[in-house]
């Protein structure tokens, strides 16, 4: 269902009578209207993508297009129409994205960048339920083991052994529980116990403080104590990551702690939302995100989507939906033509808008997926 008019109670005029109306030109569905309002944005992420090219969106996003390919799988598990419209993107990306780079299997010298393919990998797995995708996965897990060994524990950040880092770790024990949740029962031992070793060595090395917020990372040369700023990728990776542990092991202690990060975090004025409640990040306010950081939003919205269904809260489901109306009733460019609807969303989630790209229309669309998700 993606007709604007029957919003607008236009839905029995003559077609010619709305092709003329202004009216309908100035049409913009509710702000919870939430499977318009992401196709609407998908729509538009999808006009970025370089089919028969890169296999990528935009020729230069790599990780970001695992991200923007976890929102796609989401988004095509919430609705058919759009699943039959862009399944064929999941094969096309797979078969033809490692060409750049020649990132053979998505591998490259990143561990956070690995993480990021695999655990989307599993998200096109759980819409396809196509055991090549689950593979795809596992092969990326096999590498980031590797990277374990650090002088603090946990995985490095990368292969050249400078940094530990809180996305690679998170984005580890999400790929290792998710993949232990989804092989069979006699296959997933070994993947359990790297997840529960992962989340137990993140709650113990001091990356979660004493406010349950999540630090960039730790320092190896300096007795391994947190560094780094507070951003929002990190803190939402890690509650993804509890729902698939709670997923492959019921226990509840898992999603409790969690919380605590969940709650510290989604608060209207913690570090990393604004006195109402919208999140972002350092640049946000400045809108002077680069290609990475504007990345951020979404994969917190993603993991706080995966913790709500879960373990649901009024608290969380109001933040995640408070953000998605935020969205489209400040940090929206949306124009009416007789061929449809554009929307493009921009970076500060707040307002207003200033300009859109395929990362600020990716991160945006994690919250309208979650919004339109957590509603169902
Ligand atoms: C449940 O999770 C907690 C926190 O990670 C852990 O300490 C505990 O051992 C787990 N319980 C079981 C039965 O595995
Ligand atoms: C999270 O916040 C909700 C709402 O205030 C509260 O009910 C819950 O106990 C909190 N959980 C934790 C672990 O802090």
């Amino acid at each position: 269902m993606r007709s604007t008019l029957k919003q607008a109670g236009l839905a029995l005029l003559a077609p010619s009578l709305v092709a003329a109306s202004p009216v309908a030109k100035m049409a913009k569905r509710d702000a919870s209207d939430y499977t318009d309002n992401a196709i609407c944005a998908a729509d538009a992420l999808m006009a970025y993508y370089q089919s028969g090219d890169t296999g990528l969106w935009g020729k230069d996003l790599w990780w970001q297009s695992g991200n923007f390919l976890s929102a796609l799988a989401t988004l095509t598990s919430l609705n058919s129409d759009y699943y039959s419209e862009h399944n064929d993107v999941f094969s096309n990306t797979l078969n033809t994205a490692t060409g750049y780079g020649n990132y053979a299997n998505f591998l490259n010298d990143y561990y956070d960048d690995e993480g990021w393919w695999g655990n989307a990998w599993l998200d096109v797995y759980d819409v396809t339920q196509d055991q090549t995708y689950l593979n795809a996965a596992i092969t990326i897990y096999n590498d980031i083991v590797g990277g374990l060994g650090t002088p603090c524990g946990g995985i490095w950040w990368s292969k050249d052994q400078t940094y530990v880092a809180a996305i690679s770790n998170g984005l580890y024990i999400e790929l290792a529980a998710g993949i232990a949740a989804r092989v069979g029962s006699d296959q997933a031992g070994d993947y359990l116990a790297h997840a529960q070793q992962g989340w137990d060595w993140f709650f113990s090395v001091g990356l979660v403080g004493s406010d349950n917020m999540v630090s960039d990372g730790v320092d190896k040369d300096n007795n391994c104590a947190p560094t780094g700023a507070k951003f929002t990728y990190n803190q939402g990776v890690i509650l993804g990551a509890a729902a698939e542990l709670y997923k492959a092991t019921g226990n509840q202690t898992i999603l409790e702690q969690a919380a605590a990060l969940a709650n510290a975090s989604s608060t209207a004025g913690s570090s990393v939302t604004d006195s109402n409640g919208i999140l972002h990040d350092g640049c946000d306010t400045s809108d002077s995100c680069d290609d990475t950081a504007a990345m951020f939003k979404g994969p917190y919205v993603r993991g706080l989507r995966k913790l709500q269904l879960a373990y649901p809260q009024d608290n969380w489901k109001n933040f995640l939906l408070t953000n998605a109306q935020s969205i489209w009733n400040n940090d929206l460019d949306f124009t009416q033509s007789d061929s449809g609807s554009s929307c493009l969303l921009g970076e500060d989630w707040a307002g207003p808008y200033d300009t859109a790209d395929a990362v600020t229309q990716g991160a945006a669309l994690d919250a309208l997926n979650a919004a339109l998700a957590i509603s169902q």
